[in-house]
């Protein structure tokens, strides 16, 4: 790609994982460290975009140069960023561990300790945040030419059972571009080094090799370049 091929290009990214509060000291979390996010930041920024991550809990992720960070916690103030910032964006990245549930209430005082039995909580389901921005664009509310990527940590015995659930999980989701990535086992989640396969809504299936963060940023990057509306 050429340097600036992405200047003034407007890019949305969620990063790191969201924390769902339990009770004033507890959060149901998950182990994203943002570093895939991050780095897409970094790259994309370096290529001339104006970039903006919404950022939840990360580990070792660094702090990029010229890039706006916007903290969040839970899955919903994410989600109400994204909804608020995606339509002054050409590109909407979702890179984010967004927890698919959340308490159903917040303890005001720490949860007691119990001696036995099920934990008192609850659960309720988050909003699929991608699934909602796809939504919200064939509504009109986010302008056609919004370019939307979503990731897919995708945990499988074989490589196989992860891209065939990769492959599903895109005709749900309705975004342009989908990064596949086997998680587990001390696969991509808090590593230097991540690998998978690019499905695009053309109906492309590339694999990617096994390589750093930062050079799996660059071949999504490269990805979505031809898909912008550079009008
Ligand atoms: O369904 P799953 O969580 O595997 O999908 C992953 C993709 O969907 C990621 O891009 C993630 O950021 C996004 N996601 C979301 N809202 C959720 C759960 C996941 O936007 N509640």
């Amino acid at each position: 790609a050429l340097p600036f091929d992405l200047d003034g290009v407007r890019i949305l990214i969620s990063a790191g994982g969201t924390r769902e509060a339990l009770d004033p000291v507890r959060y149901l979390g998950n182990h994203s460290s943002g570093k895939q996010g991050f780095a897409l930041a970094r790259a994309a920024a370096a290529r001339g975009a104006e970039v903006t991550i919404v950022a939840g809990s990360t580990s070792g992720a660094g702090d990029p140069a010229g890039v706006q960070i916007v903290p969040i916690a839970s899955a919903r103030e994410l989600s109400d960023e994204m909804s608020a910032r995606a339509a002054a964006a050409d590109v909407v990245i979702m890179a984010a561990a967004v927890a698919d549930f959340r308490p159903l209430a917040v303890a005001e005082a720490k949860i007691k300790k119990r001696d036995a039995g099920p934990a008192p909580i609850e659960l309720e389901t988050n909003p699929d945040i991608l699934a909602g921005l796809v939504q919200a664009r064939k509504r009109g509310e986010i302008p056609a030419s919004t370019v939307i990527v979503g990731f897919a940590a995708e945990t499988g015995d074989d490589n196989g059972g992860v891209l065939e659930h990769g492959r599903a999980k895109f005709a749900r989701k309705g975004c342009d571009l989908l990064v596949v990535n086997p998680v587990g086992s001390g696969k991509a989640f808090g590593t230097e080094d991540n690998t998978g396969w690019l499905l695009s809504a053309a109906g492309t299936e590339t694999a990617l090799p096994l390589t750093s963060k930062t050079l799996l940023a660059s071949r999504i990057l490269d990805a979505l370049a031809p898909l912008l509306d550079r009008g």
